[in-house]
Formats: C-alpha cells, structure tokens, sequence
C-alpha cells in the first residue's frame, strides 16, 4: 500500500496546470461505443480512465493511448461485441454503469452490473433505470446485474427527473442519441461535463438543445464518422488547487488551462470568505489572506457549490475565525474525512448532515487514512498546513482521479513524497 508524506507549514508558490476532467472523460468514453473511430485529447491518465478504458476492451473497441501526447484513440470495427459490462469492472468504478445507455440504444441489449455503493452512500441507479424504461427499455435485475433489452429499439418519450442526477442525466442523454423521434428531458443536471458530453454526441450527428435544465434530443442516424475532441477541463481539481493556494500560498498560486466561467460559484464563496482571487481568461491566481470570514454553506447541484469541494472546503474553514457549517446536501455519507481531520486538531462536529467547523484551529501532522477520492485530498490539503509530517494511506483513492498531484505540488515547493 503507498502512502504520501508531506511535511507542512511551506510557502506555496508557483503555477498549476490542470488536466482533463474526469468526470467529462468518463460518459464520454461511454459514449465512444455509439462511433466508429474517435480520438479524445486532454483525458486525464488517472485510474478511472484505464479503468473504463479496460471495459470498452472487454465490450469490444480497440484502443490506443498515446500517454505522450495525451490521446486515446478508440475504434468501433463492430466485430464480436460484447454487450455487458461485469461486476469486477463495475464495482471499482460505478461510471461503469453509463455504458448501459450506449448498449442498449445501439445493440438493443446489455447486461451491466449493478455498481453497488461506496464510501460516500448507497448510490442507487434507480433514476438511471426509470429512464430507461421510460424510453421503452424492457429491464430486470438478476444475480446483481440490469438485463436490459429493446428489441425494436428505444423509442424517445418526455422524462422527468423527480430529482437531479449527474449519471442518469447522461445515461438517459446516451440512450436517447439513437431512439426514434424526439426525447425530451427535464429537470436534468447541467454540469459543464455535461455540456461537454453534449458537445461530443453532436459531432456524432446528434441534433441537442439544452435550455435550463431541460435537455431535447431529435434522434437522427448516427453517421459513423471519425470524431475528433478535446476534454475540458477538470474544475474540481481547479477548485481544489484554488483552496490550497487559499490556505498556503503568500505570494500567490497561479494556475492554468482554465476558463474560470465555469467555478463562479467557487470563486464567488471564496471572495466571501476573504480570499484573493484574481481571474484572467484561462488561469487563476489565488493569494492567502490572514483576515478569512466564517461561512454557512449548502452543496447543491451546478451551478451552486460543488459536494466534491465538500472536503476541500471544510479544511480551509478549519483555519478560519468563528463557527463556520456546511450542509451536505447531495450524499447522504460524505463526512468521513471528518474523523481523520478531527486526528489533525481540526474542531469539527457533525449534526444531522452538517459539519459545524470551529476555527482557527492548529493542525497537526498525524498518520491518517483516505476513504474516498475527494476526501483523501482534502487530507492532503491539510497536510499543507499542519506542524511536522503528515502520513496519508490508501491513496488509491487519490490515484483515480488526480492526475501528477505530487509532481504538481513539488513544482510549487511542497515538501511531498510518495513511498
Ligand atoms: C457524479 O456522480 C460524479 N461522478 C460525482 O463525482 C459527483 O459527486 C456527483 O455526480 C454529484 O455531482 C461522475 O461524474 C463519474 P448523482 P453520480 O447521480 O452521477 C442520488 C467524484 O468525486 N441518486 O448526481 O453518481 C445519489 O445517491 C465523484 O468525482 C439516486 O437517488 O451522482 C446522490 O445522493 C464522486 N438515484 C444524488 O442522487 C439515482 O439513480 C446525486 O447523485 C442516481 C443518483
């Protein structure tokens, strides 16, 4: 098991670079079933991906990954496909159910894993699932798997989310690229990932408007071109490089390859809490402040304040005067980097789905353990600013969607090491 060390308290200085996002990378590739030949730029080379990347093989696609140029090149000869998706590719990475929608509106079947939950919560599938049907899936659960099936194809139809989920979004965005006549979708999730994704189905020759959060889809044939696309960027890791250069940098933390539309609700918060914030067109440059203010915050789906900035969050509010909260208001079990911080010196309570942060508080470097992806840097984060060493295990986790973090942060002068 590796572990990171990082010895705290250094200045943070320097520029960042940010990757591909992930979480755009993810449905995208999902989405690389419905073509014949694609090539993705920016994808970022974290475990997620080669994970995906490893269910698209056993579906059937041949793919190339240029780690040079940053380029996975994924073709669709339609020859022995595959069209399942199994548990032991699915339990790891729950986007693995998104290949469902791509099956099934293509193939008129697919078998996919149920993906089961994780540290965070339950993580049910049934908004996925209610979709589906509602596009004239015929679906079962068996042994642990959807067994879906739509002899005659899917048919578009108008759905409603009764509540808004990133992956049925997609999922229901997927299967709608190819079913007959017009699918109307509303109250859906708008992530910019999202965006991204509808970006790409339209060069597949998808016909896709999206107005607040209802999305319409008028199937056309899918020309099986060639499809070239650039990820974008992955705002989440922007948000949490901005936190670090919020809790430690003086003389300022610039980073790069963004385009700051897309965290105005990030910035915003931390402007209100003190920080310095100064935009240009694609980079950020963020500068500690000494006089930080207390803070309520709510997560909320996009545009409002992300959950996978809960963490991040949460321990620059640990540095600032007062009692601050954060309401955790997407997943019902996204609290578990608290007793690890608590071990640091940070003085957090957890009431109902609120974390009430009393601050400044010193933190100390300990031994601490990662349970999720967002959580494990926000460990790291505090690391930064904590007396002596701080020793974090089971960073896999951080392994699947951060991608160089140690490279990037020494680059800034921190004092990390990975054995
Ligand atoms: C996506 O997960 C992201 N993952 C998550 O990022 C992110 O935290 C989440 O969206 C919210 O923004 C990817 O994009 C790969 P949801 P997803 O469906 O799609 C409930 C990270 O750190 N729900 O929007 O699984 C669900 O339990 C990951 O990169 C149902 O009840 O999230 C949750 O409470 C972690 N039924 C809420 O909706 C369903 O069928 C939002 O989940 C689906 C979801």
């Amino acid at each position: 098991m590796q572990k990171l060390i990082i010895k705290g308290k250094k200045e943070l200085s320097g520029n960042i670079y940010i990757s591909g996002s992930k979480n755009a990378s993810l449905p995208i590739l999902a989405a690389s079933i419905l073509a014949n030949k694609v090539y993705l730029k920016n994808i970022p080379l974290v475990k997620d991906i080669f994970t995906m990347v490893e269910l698209l093989k056993f579906i059937g696609l041949k793919i190339k990954i240029n780690k040079k140029k940053n380029i996975i090149q994924i073709i669709n000869k339609e020859k022995n496909i595959n069209t399942s998706a199994p548990y032991k590719l699915v339990k790891t990475m729950r986007a693995g159910i998104l290949v469902l929608g791509s099956l099934l509106t293509k193939y008129g079947k697919a078998k996919v894993s149920l993906p089961g939950g994780c540290a965070i919560g339950t993580r049910p599938v049934d908004l996925h699932l209610f979709a589906l049907k509602k596009l004239g899936a015929k679906l079962k659960i068996k042994d642990g798997y959807i067994l879906a099936e739509a002899k005659k194809g899917l048919k578009g139809n108008l759905i409603k989310f009764p509540s808004i989920s990133v992956g049925a979004t997609e999922n229901a965005l997927l299967a709608s690229c190819m079913a007959k006549g017009k699918t109307v979708l509303k109250n859906c999730a708008i992530e910019p990932e999202i965006e991204d994704l509808i970006l790409f189905l339209k060069k597949l020759g998808s016909n896709i408007s999206l107005r607040g959060r209802t999305i319409t889809i008028l199937s056309k044939k899918i020309k099986n071109s060639k499809i070239n696309h650039k990820v974008i960027f992955d705002r989440i890791e922007l948000g949490t490089y901005m936190i670090a250069g919020a809790l430690a940098s003086k003389k300022g933390l610039t980073i790069k390859r963004i385009d700051p539309k897309f965290v105005k609700s990030e910035i915003g918060i931390l402007k209100k809490i003190g920080v310095y914030v100064k935009k240009n067109r694609n980079s950020i440059m963020i500068k500690k402040n000494n006089k930080l203010k207390k803070m309520n915050i709510i997560t909320k789906p996009y545009p409002g304040f992300p959950t996978d900035l809960q963490a991040q969050l949460m321990v620059l509010l640990t540095q600032v005067e007062g009692v601050s909260k954060i309401k955790e208001d997407i997943f019902e079990n996204r609290f578990m980097h608290v007793p690890e911080l608590r071990r640091m010196g940070a003085q957090i309570e957890i009431k109902d789905r609120t974390a009430i942060i009393k601050g400044p508080a010193k933190l100390i470097g300990a031994e601490v353990m990662a349970t999720d992806l967002r959580a494990s840097v926000s460990l790291v984060l505090a690391g930064l600013v904590s007396e002596n060493r701080t020793i974090i295990n089971r960073i896999y986790h951080l392994d699947r969607g951060y991608e160089f973090l140690e490279n990037k942060l020494k680059k800034c002068k921190v004092n990390i090491s990975r054995i």
